[in-house]
Order: C-alpha cells, then sequence, then structure tokens
C-alpha cells in the first residue's frame, strides 16, 4: 500500500473517501469532523441528533457528500469514550473505517491522525497506529493457485495521512513511515504462517531470509543437515531425522553500522509442519499444524521491518526449520541425543519438537555473547490451555528484559503475560538416562517447556514467548474481536518486538 502525508485541511482533499471521527456521546464535533461538517451543512450533527452516529469505538458511517467537497463519500469512525482511548483504539478505529471503505469500494483513502495530541498520545505514534491498523485490517490472504474471490477486486490502495498543521508533519511522517514497516513485517508474518507445509517449507524460510537480506543488504547464512552435523547440532538433527524434506538453519544478521557490540538475537521455531513424528497426533485439527512455523514467521517478519526501518541497532535472527515427521528412520521415543553445548536428552515424547530445535538455537547464540536472547514459538498446547487467544505467555530470566516485552506488548495491542521459570520445575524434567528429558506430561506443560529450554541458555538475558494460543484467530473463537484481525496467522510479536528494539539501548 501506498502511504503518503500531506498538511491542510482533509474537506479540501481529493482521495475515493475521507476519514473523520468522533468520540463517544460528542454532540457538537469540533476538529477536523467540525470542519467536515461545517463543509457538509451540518449532515454530521444531523446524524447525531438521529442517533445514527453515537461514537461507539470502531461504528462507521458513510455519508455522500455529492460535490458539496472533492472527496466521494466522508467517513466518520467512532473512537468510543474518551476517557478508554488509547493507541489500539486508533489501530481500531483506523482499521474499522479502512475496511468501510473498502466495502464502499474506495480505492484511494485519507484520514486524520485520530487522536494526534490527545489524552497524552503522541502525534508520531498516532499515526504510526494508524497506518498499522489501515494495513493490518485490509490484510487478505491470498492461497498460493486459488483465483482470489471475486470481492478480492475491491481492495484500497493508497492512505494519505492529513495533518492540519504543516509544522508538525514531520512527525506523522516519521511515526507513519514505522508503521508501514511494522504493517508489512506483520503481513509476511501472516503470509507465511498461513501457507500450506507443502509451499510452506524450510527451503521456502531460507528464500525468504536471502530475499530479505538482498533487499536490506543484512548478512545470511543457511546450514543445511551436514552443516549442522558439524556443528553438532544433535538436537535439531534428531527432530529433522524422519523429515525428507530439507531442514534450515538460517541466520540472518541485520548490522547496519557494521557494530561489534552484542546483538539483540530472536530465535523463532521453525517446525513448517508438526504431525507429531513417531508420538504421532491424532488426525483431528492436524492440518493446523501447518502453522507451528508461527515463531519463525513473526521472527522473519520483525526483521522485514527493521530492514524497512533500517534500524541502526545490530539484531540477529535465528531460524532452526524442519518439518516433524514419522519415518522409518525417525527418532524413537528412549532415543538419547546430545545437543550442541553438550546437555544430552532423553526424547520421551517427539511431539515435544520446539524445544529441541530451539536448544541448538539457544546453544548456537552463546557465541554472539548477545545482549539478550527472546525465542518466539508456538511451544506448548498447554499455553492454549491456561490463556486462550488473548494473551501471550513469556517467560524470562532478567525482570528488564519482561518488562521491556510488556510495555512495547501494551503499546502495540499485543498483552503479554509474565510466566514463571522457578527451578524446582526442574524434577519434571530430570530423568536417570540424561541431563534433561523432553517431555514431562501435560502438568504445568508451559512451564516445563520454559524449564527444558533454560538448559540451553548460558550467561545472556533471555525470554521465552509462547505463542502457541495468540498466533491463530478466528471468529469461532469467541474472543473479542478486533477490526484489526483476519482469520487465519495473526502475525503476533512483529509489532511488539519492533517496539522493544526501537526502544533497547545497546551498550
Ligand atoms: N506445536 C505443538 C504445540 C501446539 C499445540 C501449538 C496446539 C499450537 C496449537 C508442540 O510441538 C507440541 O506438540 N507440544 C506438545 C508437547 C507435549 C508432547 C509435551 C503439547 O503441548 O501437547
Ligand atoms: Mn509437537
Ligand atoms: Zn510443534
Amino acid at each position: 500500500m501506498d502511504v503518503s502525508t500531506q498538511s491542510g485541511s482533509i474537506q479540501a482533499l481529493e482521495a475515493d473517501a475521507i476519514v473523520v471521527n468522533l468520540f463517544q456521546d460528542v454532540t457538537q464535533p469540533g476538529g477536523a469532523t467540525g470542519a467536515v461538517d461545517k463543509v457538509l451543512d451540518g449532515a454530521i450533527q444531523d446524524l447525531i441528533a438521529n442517533g445514527a452516529i453515537r461514537g461507539k469505538l470502531n461504528e462507521t458511517s458513510i455519508i455522500y457528500p455529492r460535490e458539496t467537497i472533492p472527496a466521494r463519500r466522508v467517513i466518520v469512525v467512532g473512537l468510543g469514550p474518551e476517557e478508554e482511548f488509547d493507541l489500539d483504539a486508533v489501530r481500531q478505529a483506523a482499521a474499522a473505517a479502512a475496511r468501510a471503505a473498502r466495502g464502499a469500494g474506495a480505492r484511494t483513502l485519507a484520514s486524520i491522525v485520530h487522536g494526534g495530541g490527545r489524552g497524552g498520545l503522541l502525534l508520531a505514534d498516532a499515526a504510526q497506529a494508524v497506518v498499522e491498523g489501515t494495513i493490518l485490517g485490509l490484510y487478505r490472504y491470498n492461497p498460493p493457485g486459488v483465483t482470489p474471490r471475486e470481492e478480492f477486486e475491491r481492495q484500497v490502495d493508497s492512505l494519505t495521512l492529513v495533518e492540519f498543521d504543516a509544522s508538525k508533519l514531520p512527525e506523522v511522517e516519521a511515526g507513519a513511515e514505522v508503521g508501514r514497516a511494522v504493517a508489512e513485517g506483520t503481513c509476511l508474518a501472516r503470509d507465511l504462517a498461513n501457507q500450506p507445509a507443502n509451499v510452506m517449507t524450510p527451503t521456502t524460510l531460507a528464500v525468504t531470509a536471502e530475499r530479505i537480506s538482498a533487499d536490506y543488504g543484512m548478512a545470511v547464512q543457511v546450514f543445511d543437515r551436514e552443516h549442522m552435523a558439524e556443528l553438532e547440532m544433535g538436537a535439531l538433527l534428531s527432530v529433522a531425522r524422519g523429515a525428507n524434506e530439507p531442514p534450515k538453519f538460517i541466520v540472518l544478521e541485520h548490522n547496519p553500522t557494521g557494530s561489534n557490540a552484542p546483538p539483540f538475537v530472536l530465535a523463532g521455531k521453525g517446525i513448517t509442519f508438526d504431525s507429531g513424528g513417531i508420538s504421532l497426533k491424532p488426525s483431528q485439527g492436524m492440518e493446523q499444524m501447518r502453522g507451528d512455523m508461527a515463531g519463525a514467521a513473526g521472527v522473519l517478519g520483525v526483521m522485514q521491518a527493521i530492514g524497512l526501518i533500517n534500524l541502526p541497532k545490530r539484531v540477529v535472527a535465528l531460524v532452526p526449520a524442519t518439518e516433524n515427521m514419522p519415518s522409518g528412520t525417525a527418532t524413537h521415543p528412549g532415543d538419547v541425543v546430545t545437543a550442541m553445548n553438550g546437555v544430552t536428552i532423553e526424547i520421551i515424547n517427539t511431539d515435544a519438537e520446539g524445544r529441541l530445535i530451539l536448544a541448538d538455537a539457544l546453544a548456537y547464540a552463546q557465541r554472539y555473547k548477545p545482549a539478550a536472547v527472546v525465542d518466539v514459538a508456538t511451544l506448548t498446547g498447554g499455553m492454549v490451555t491456561a490463556l486462550g487467544h488473548y494473551l501471550t505467555g513469556v517467560f524470562a530470566n532478567e525482570d528488564w528484559l519482561w518488562e521491556a516485552i510488556h510495555a512495547a506488548g501494551d503499546v502495540a495491542g499485543e498483552p503479554m503475560w509474565r510466566m514463571p521459570l522457578l527451578p524446582i520445575y526442574d524434577r519434571q524434567v530430570s530423568t536417570r538416562f540424561a541431563d534433561v528429558k523432553n517431555s514431562a506430561g501435560r502438568k504445568a506443560s508451559p512451564v516445563t517447556a520454559a524449564r527444558f529450554l533454560a538448559k540451553f541458555v548460558e550467561g545472556y538475558p533471555w525470554a521465552h514467548v509462547d505463542i502457541a494460543g495468540t498466533s491463530w484467530w478466528e471468529r469461532d473463537l469467541n474472543y473479542p474481536s478486533k477490526p484489526y484481525f483476519v482469520r487465519g496467522n495473526t502475525g503476533v510479536v512483529v509489532r511488539t518486538f519492533v517496539g522493544v528494539l526501537r526502544a533497547w539501548n545497546p551498550a
């Protein structure tokens, strides 16, 4: 989508639709909405008086101005109660307005910056949220090889943010640029994770990383099975053993200043299909396990976004990628394997594979002497049981890292919840046959999975983000919907981690 900014009065703009707003229960619109109302001869006030416009969050009303102004449609979007207003209300309202515009056949859209300068919101942040909401709300997944539905012909292809005061335009521009990058990174993550496993293979993830590397001048390395063996990544290889599809270990480094400072490392679980392996999953719902690389997708989405804004910091993405399949060469339950850091693992359940591939990624991360390592994974069904599809569970070994993720998640509209990482749970992953075992049964399974991962973390701040519940959204889940949600993968963590990285102060 083409995103631009302009100063002046929105009612002077030529566009298929212009968007203004209204807080709940306001009867006399002011600002840009008031100015538009005036040129429309009080049409907005009439609709308010009639009770047709109430200003409820995400309520949209379309007015056809019939040549009184150059725009062909005016959309009034509700912002909800002023006292509850925040950045996510901006994001949601922008998405609702964009969808209303698309539904009405508009291709070009101009919007004021909802809440710019209000309620303590910075204008740049509000502009960012408007762009995020617009692009994410308009996102549609086009399945490869499938003729798009007829309604897909309707799409908004440009957004102009309008700021009355020309002196404030640079703030709007800066916010819009970040918003576009974050939204495009999120859409990339959604696209990657929505694709079926016969298309979205470890090789496809590697090709995507190579494309990002070429577009933004990042260094990329892709290790094959032989290279993994040289590195002694025995845990990752034990998962890849059953698969014919070649596994890949992807290293993508963004370092525009050529810094030697400790990097921020992101590691994403890249299981492109999780059948469970020899510990085979039930067939009911197994097709959803094409999304078991949502962590990898999120991490690549973050890299795309920081490439677009050329973030001047050193960030490394690690993506261990493989299928988890049963076969004559697959790992047996009871096998003992050795991870890259020398820790031995008894594999009780081949379906607890995510922690195995992350074990080698966490051990590999040590070579960077990183400032922090965050892994992102659809790791446990128990996380879905515990927190459903609303909150993302975060485990962290240092408070500052949890606080950074929590704060950025709140701003991004991706709520995070801290989970316990107590060593007392180590008993559940202990075994007579190895240093650790990969499965501890159903009790506290998100916690024992995190304690397993902790065995491969040495000497760096670390967080583990379990997105098993929040990486997927559909209406039937019965969670309050948001207008920027689309059925399928959510692209969760991209907005949060771009926020974390922008706020991070490297040593
Ligand atoms: N990929 C699954 C976890 C998952 C389940 C993600 C549902 C999204 C939705 C993971 O590899 C897995 O199978 N975990 C098992 C571990 C168990 C065998 C210890 C689980 O949580 O049931
Ligand atoms: Mn599994
Ligand atoms: Zn899995």
